[in-house]
């Protein structure tokens, strides 16, 4: 009995030898790295790839192999072959010069189970570049380039400048007034609205969000390792992910969609949901062929809402980080707004001409903080050469945006907090095309003028009004930053004393 039991191990043992072999081997011919790609460092393991072979924060580990392959190299992670493009010419030459091809982005599992690949931030081809279009023209309607924007970001900003003065000079974290700040101006596009701080539907928002980009990382490994989705315990959090969006949607989104189409008034237009919602019934009235509806309305606004948010709360970070830790520099600011703007009344867009320090201290902090540091993944749309290279088609791009605001070779000092390097021997600002935070070509960034108003406002309103130190006997808070889809710094506490 024993024997048999035996011979069945045996037998097992020989032929999941032979079937290890064979995948093995099956392996390494699929991800052989044909001679003509970018080179990188050799997969080592099977199936894992070079995965092993990667330190945790990505700007580091691509810094090494930039110096070591050069501006384009090959990386193997599961069942995808991915190129990292470095380097300010490089990204140049391949997402504005050769936008088209690389403007789609990969198949991921992810992006099929959460966004349907619908909506702009996930979509690709012809329903990308519809959604992407009409939700740019649709913003520009409701003025949130310039005026009407500036308005709703002054009406913030003394609600953001009131729960600060709340904490009474005392230590405390500010991502959570800053995120709620950030987020309001998006439920304002949206919805035309904003909500108070402690508004259940707006903390479900703000929870959701950065639930979601906590489960991100571990999400995102059923893209490179699909048998991972069917891995009991919910091991790559699909289960906390579908019920988060699950509450978001039948309390939030739901609702105000029934609400914005049950009282839908083509003359009363005044939130984002209203215009679409608009231009959506115009087209299919027309007869017109679109990828305007319902499903892709609400992708949308989850995209707005999670791109918008945690990407100017992490600049707003950075920000308050570096000026309570340079308190010559935000001295130096808070002088230049005396000057120019004074006590009696908020800061305005149309001073920005003459805020050249604090703009100056702006964009080396957007340099310095990369909040999205490899951009958004894109994917190859057909066989191309760059270089002498082969960029096949369906292999997975990562832009190293970071690769460019770090490079030595562009900034000398890269490492350094040196906002003057923006500043010209006049005294004017200098515009530099490397300074790319926000991404380059087609693909970029869809609200990089709001945002950049966003940030000088509420920046310029916190300086006019506080004065931002460290905790009094506590460690400096460090720099390194926390590197997941976003780089934002970790958790730290400052004072803000009123002026
Ligand atoms: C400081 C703040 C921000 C930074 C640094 C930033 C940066 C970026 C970057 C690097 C991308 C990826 C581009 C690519 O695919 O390569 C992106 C995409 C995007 N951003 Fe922003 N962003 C910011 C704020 C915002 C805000 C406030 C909104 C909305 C109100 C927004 C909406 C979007 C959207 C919808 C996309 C996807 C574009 C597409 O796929 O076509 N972003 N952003």
């Amino acid at each position: 009995m024993l024997d048999a039991v035996g011979d069945v191990f045996l037998c097992s043992n020989v032929t999941w030898a032979l079937l290890t072999v064979l995948v093995s081997l099956l392996w390494w011919r699929s991800t052989r790295p044909l001679s003509d790609v970018p080179p990188g460092p050799r997969p080592m393991i099977p199936i894992l790839g070079n995965i092993l072979q990667l330190e945790t924060d990505p700007r580091k580990q691509f810094a090494k192999f930039r110096r070591r392959y050069g501006d384009l190299f090959s990386l193997y992670i599961g069942n995808k072959h991915i190129i990292v493009l470095n380097g300010f010419e490089t990204l140049k030459d391949l997402l504005v010069k050769s936008g088209d091809k690389l403007s789609n982005r990969p198949e991921a599992r992810t992006l099929e189970i959460v966004c349907k690949y619908n909506g702009i931030v996930a979509s690709s081809g012809k329903l990308w570049r519809e959604q992407r279009m009409t939700s740019l023209a649709l913003l520009r309607k409701l003025d949130f380039g310039k005026q009407s924007m500036e308005g709703k970001i002054q009406e913030e900003s003394v609600y953001l400048l009131d729960a600060i003065g709340k904490e009474n000079g005392n230590s405390f974290d500010p991502t959570a007034v800053l995120g709620n700040a950030a987020s309001n101006i998006t439920c304002n596009m949206i919805f035309a609205q904003r909500y108070d701080y402690d508004n259940d539907h707006f903390r479900l928002i703000l929870h959701n969000i950065s639930e979601t980009l906590k489960v991100s990382g571990s999400f995102a490994a059923m893209n490179y390792f699909p048998f991972l989705e069917y891995v009991p315990g919910d091991f790559c959090g699909l289960g906390k992910l579908n019920a988060f969006a699950e509450t978001f949607n039948e309390t939030i989104l739901n609702p105000m969609m029934k609400y914005n189409i049950d009282n839908y008034d083509p003359d009363n237009c005044n939130s984002f949901i209203a215009l679409y919602l608009k231009e959506m019934y115009a087209r299919q009235d027309a007869g017109e062929e679109t990828t305007l509806d319902v499903e892709n309305l609400k992708q949308i606004v989850n995209d707005i809402l999670g791109a918008g948010t945690d990407t100017t709360t992490s600049t707003l970070r950075w920000l308050l980080l570096y000026m309570a830790t340079k308190p010559e520099v935000q001295e130096k600011c808070y002088q230049e707004l005396q000057t120019h703007v004074g006590n009696g009344r908020s800061p305005v867009l149309t001073d920005r001409d003459n805020l050249i320090y604090v703009q100056a201290v702006i964009t080396e902090t957007s340099r310095l903080a990369a909040v999205i540091p490899m951009g958004a993944p894109r994917r190859v749309a057909e066989d191309m050469w760059y270089k002498g290279y082969l960029l096949p088609r369906n292999s997975m791009i990562i832009t190293n945006l970071d690769s460019v605001l770090m490079d030595e070779k562009i900034w000398g000092d890269p490492k350094v907090f040196r906002p003057e390097r923006f500043i010209s021997e006049d005294g004017k600002l200098i515009h530099r095309e490397e300074l790319i935070p926000f991404s380059m070509g087609k693909r970029k960034c869809m609200a990089e003028t709001t945002a950049k108003i966003e940030v000088f406002l509420f920046f310029s309103h916190m300086i006019q009004r506080f004065k931002f130190t460290t905790e009094p006997g506590k460690p400096t808070p460090e720099f390194e930053p926390v590197v997941g889809a976003t780089s934002a710094p970790k958790a730290f506490k400052i004072c803000a004393i009123p002026r």
